[in-house]
């Protein structure tokens, strides 16, 4: 039998690798460099499947094509507003992602980072290894306590749920919610959970605000000036979801004058590259988009996609088909 042809954009963990190997005609872009618009268009020409991943831009002109030969654009993430949506549809292409496989991983790197900027990890950390440090003192960089705070979660899906069981049943947190729909109650009072009305509802109530929403172009700047103003003097705002749901800028502002406590972000606008205002401000904790970076969460998402694939080439409806 004629095994699919299948293109992997990045590599991936070994042992998904080896197995796409064993079951597909499979080619792996070895140097792990991204792909260009124009490369894309080819593989779309070459390919069955091929497998990208969140920081792969597949947008309009990627699927400017007449007749591709991919079928299914299995995505290794479970975020997808990377993919030009309309535009896959229109070729028939079916699109699926890894969804629950990262999600307590990256509720973790949240906790990380609230509790980094909270009580100041970044700062102290540069202190140490700069060699600064003069010793202890009680009012040597003095935080902020964590522990039985409100928590306000944007965007209650898997993700947000895993953070608040953390916060809620770990920290004593309490919890409020901003959710596009309306949760259920059972699901709320596994957290002691209440629904905000709305996002502007959420952030006057909470001292530490994380973001668990989806990214792409309805959610671009969700977190402007407005509603930084509608935040809590000494705040702070988490962001593991994606970067252009925050308005750089503002933030910059809001940390500059002081009027939210810090910040801590894994996800940039236009990221790898970050913008030097954010480099330049110490009230901020940055990290490279680690969220599911642990080798546990990688290879499990690695054989979501597998699942996906195989799903697909047994004329089957792939379980995590998101169109
Ligand atoms: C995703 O899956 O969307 C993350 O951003 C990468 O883990």
């Amino acid at each position: 039998m004629i095994k699919p042809k299948v293109l992997v954009t990045r590599r991936w963990p070994a042992a998904v690798e080896a197995q796409l190997s064993e079951k597909f005609d499979v080619v792996f872009n070895r140097g792990d460099v991204p792909l260009m618009t124009h490369e894309f268009r080819q593989a779309f020409l070459d390919y069955d499947a091929v497998l990208p991943t969140v920081t792969d831009k597949i947008g309009v002109d990627a699927l400017e094509l007449s007749d591709p030969r991919t079928k299914l654009l299995a995505n290794y993430g479970v975020g997808y507003t990377h993919i030009d949506m309309p535009s896959a549809q229109a070729h028939g292409m079916t699109v699926t992602n890894t969804p629950d496989v990262l999600s307590e991983c990256t509720a973790d790197l949240a906790m990380t980072l609230m509790l980094m900027a909270a009580r100041r990890a970044g700062e102290g950390e540069r202190e140490v290894r700069e060699g600064r440090w003069s010793g202890w003192r009680p009012t040597h960089l003095v935080g902020t306590k964590v522990s039985g705070k409100t928590l306000g979660i944007v965007g209650f899906g898997r993700i947000g749920q895993e953070m608040a069981r953390r916060a809620h049943h770990g920290f004593g947190m309490d919890i409020v919610v901003h959710n596009r729909s309306r949760v259920a109650p059972e699901i709320l009072a596994r957290y002691n959970a209440v629904q905000a009305e709305d996002l502007d509802d959420l952030l006057p109530r909470s001292d530490f605000v994380s973001l668990h929403c989806p990214g792409g172009a309805e959610n671009r700047h969700l977190i402007n000036s407005r509603r930084l103003d509608l935040m809590r003097p000494g705040a702070f705002l988490i962001n593991t979801a994606r970067g252009e749901v925050i308005n750089e800028h503002d933030l910059v502002q809001a940390l500059t004058f002081k009027t939210i406590g810090g910040a801590a972000l894994d996800v940039f606008d236009g990221e790898p590259k970050i913008a030097q205002s954010l480099l330049d401000s110490d009230h901020l904790v940055m990290l490279p988009h680690l969220g599911s970076a642990t080798a546990e969460a990688r290879e499990e998402m690695g054989f979501r996609a597998l699942n996906n694939l195989e799903a697909f080439f047994n004329g089957e409806t792939p379980p995590d088909r998101v169109n």
